[in-house]
C-alpha cells in the first residue's frame, strides 16, 4: 500500500524549509516593530467558536470544516484564526483593561475546498489583530503593517483594495435595497447566489461567474448606503492611507468571506499568484465578541497566507538559497584516528560549530573528501595512523583548495580559532 500525505495538506521539505524560516524571521521583525506580540491557540476548538461566530452562512462554516467527533464532544480543525483568537481573548480577559492590545499568530488552519495552486487544505497564516481601538487610524494601521511585511521581502506587485461593509445599523436596509435590485434577475444568477440572495445577499457580489459579476456591474453600492458615522470612520481611514503614502483602491465589491465584518474591509490581490489572488485580507470586526455572548469590544485584523506569499516570492525569485553548511568535516582514516576524531567532534557541536564526522570506519580518502565536498564543509580535518605517528594532521580548505599541517595536541584550539572562537 502507498501511504501518501493527504490530499492539499504539504510536507515541506530541504531547502524550501530554510527558505520559509528566512521569510518567517523577517515577518516576526515586523510584527515585533509594529509592537505586536505573540499568541499561539490550539489547532482544536469547539464547534461553537465557529458556528455562529464565523457565520453559519459562510463557505467556511457550511462546508469547510475538519470535524473531530468524539463520544461527548464535536470539535473542529481551526479553519481561520480571528474566532479562535477571540475565544482566547475572552477566557484569559485580554480585553478587559479596555487599552489597546496588539497580537500576531503564525498557525496552520484547515479548510476543505478544492486544492489548486495557491489554495490548500492545511495552509499557514500570519495574522494580526488590534483589540480596544474603534478608530480608522488602527484599521490604517493594519494595512501599513501589512503593506511593510510585503515591501521588507521586496514584493511590491499587489493591489490594496478597501471598503466598508457598514455596520448593523446601516447594512440591514442596504441588503434589503441589493434584494429589490436582485429580485428580478433572481433566476439568470448561478445556483449558488440563488441561495445567497436569501441568506446573504452581498456575497452575490464577490461571486467569480461572469453572468453574476454581469448583473451586480449594476447593483447599488454600499458606498452610497453607508450611515454617518460609518461614511466619516471610512473618509478618516482613507485620509490616514493617504497620509501612509499607501496606494489603495476603493472597491465596493469587496464584502469578504467571513460574516464578522463591520466597517472597513480590505484584500491584498497579487498578479504574481495565478486564479487564488488574495495575498491577504481583513477588516474591523467589532460585533464579534457580541457573538460570544459577550459585552462589544471594538477589533480589527487580517490574515495572510503563507503559501500565497512563498509563490508570489518565488515568482519574483526573491528567495534565498540555503546558505548555512558545515564548517568542518572530519575525516577518520581507521578505528584509531575515529577513537581521537569522535569526542573532538562532539566537543565542536557543544561549542556552537556545526561540524560533521563519518561514522564509517573503513572507508578510504577519496570516499571521506567526496561526502565533504557534498555536505559542501568549508574545511576537512584528515587523521590515519600515519598523522597519529607524526603527531601532525592535515586540514584542507575545501574552498581554496589549500591545505596545513596542525599538530594533534592543539587540534582543538586551532580548528576554533579558525572559527574565531577563542578555546
Ligand atoms: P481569509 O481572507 O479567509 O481571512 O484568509 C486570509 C488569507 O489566507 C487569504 O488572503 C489567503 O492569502 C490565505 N488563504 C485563505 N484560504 C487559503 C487556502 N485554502 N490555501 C492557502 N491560503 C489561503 C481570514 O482568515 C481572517 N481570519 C483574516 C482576519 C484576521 N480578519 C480579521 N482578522
Amino acid at each position: 500500500m502507498e501511504i501518501r500525505s493527504v490530499r492539499g495538506m504539504n510536507d515541506l521539505l530541504g531547502e524550501e524549509i530554510h527558505q520559509w524560516v528566512h521569510v518567517e524571521n523577517k515577518i516576526r521583525k515586523v510584527f515585533e516593530s509594529f509592537g505586536y506580540q505573540e499568541i499561539r491557540t490550539p489547532v482544536l476548538e469547539k464547534l461553537e467558536v465557529f458556528s455562529g461566530t464565523v457565520g453559519d452562512e459562510t463557505d467556511i462554516v457550511e462546508k469547510q470544516m475538519y470535524q473531530v467527533i468524539t463520544d461527548s464532544e464535536t470539535y473542529v480543525l481551526r479553519p481561520e484564526g480571528t474566532a479562535s483568537f477571540m475565544r482566547a481573548v475572552l477566557e484569559h480577559k485580554l480585553h478587559i483593561t479596555g487599552q489597546p492590545a496588539r497580537f500576531y499568530y503564525y498557525l496552520p488552519m484547515f479548510r476543505h475546498e478544492r486544492p489548486q495552486k495557491g489554495r490548500l487544505r492545511q495552509f499557514h497564516q500570519f495574522g494580526a489583530e488590534l483589540i480596544n481601538d474603534p478608530s480608522p487610524e488602527a484599521d490604517a494601521e493594519l494595512i501599513c503593517l501589512l503593506d511593510q511585511i510585503y515591501q521588507s521581502l521586496g514584493i511590491s506587485e499587489y493591489r490594496v483594495r478597501i471598503n466598508s461593509v457598514g455596520c448593523l445599523q446601516c447594512r440591514p436596509t442596504y441588503k434589503d435595497k441589493l434584494k429589490d435590485f436582485f429580485q428580478p434577475h433572481l433566476t439568470n444568477l448561478c445556483e449558488q447566489c440563488q441561495k445567497r440572495f436569501h441568506r446573504s445577499p452581498m456575497r452575490i457580489l464577490d461571486c467569480k461567474r461572469e453572468g453574476c459579476r454581469e448583473i451586480a456591474k449594476a447593483a447599488p453600492l454600499i458606498t452610497h448606503a453607508l450611515c454617518i458615522e460609518c461614511k466619516t470612520h471610512h473618509d478618516r481611514f482613507k485620509t490616514c492611507l493617504t497620509q501612509a503614502k499607501v496606494t489603495f483602491e476603493e472597491d465596493p465589491y469587496i464584502v469578504r468571506g467571513l460574516d464578522y465584518y463591520s466597517r472597513s474591509a480590505f484584500e491584498f490581490t497579487s498578479q504574481l499568484l495565478g486564479a487564488q489572488d488574495a495575498l491577504g485580507g481583513g477588516g474591523r470586526y467589532d460585533g464579534l465578541s457580541a457573538r460570544f455572548g459577550e459585552t462589544p469590544f471594538p477589533a480589527v485584523g487580517f490574515g495572510l497566507g503563507m503559501e500565497r506569499l512563498m509563490i508570489a516570492l518565488a515568482e519574483k525569485q526573491n528567495l534565498p538559497k540555503a546558505t548555512s553548511t558545515p564548517t568542518f568535516f572530519l575525516a577518520p582514516l581507521g578505528e584509531k584516528a575515529f577513537e581521537f576524531l569522535y569526542p573532538l567532534s562532539l566537543h565542536l557541536k557543544r561549542q556552537g560549530i556545526w561540524c560533521e564526522i563519518s561514522y564509517d570506519k573503513s572507508k578510504g580518502l577519496k570516499w571521506l573528501l567526496k561526502q565533504a565536498n557534498r555536505v559542501n564543509a568549508h574545511y576537512s580535518l584528515l587523521l590515519g595512523d600515519e598523522e597519529l605517528k607524526t603527531g601532525i594532521s592535515i586540514l584542507k580548505d575545501m574552498k581554496l583548495g589549500t591545505q596545513e599541517n596542525i599538530p594533534i595536541v592543539s587540534l582543538s584550539a586551532e580548528l576554533l580559532r579558525r572559527t574565531h572562537r577563542e578555546p
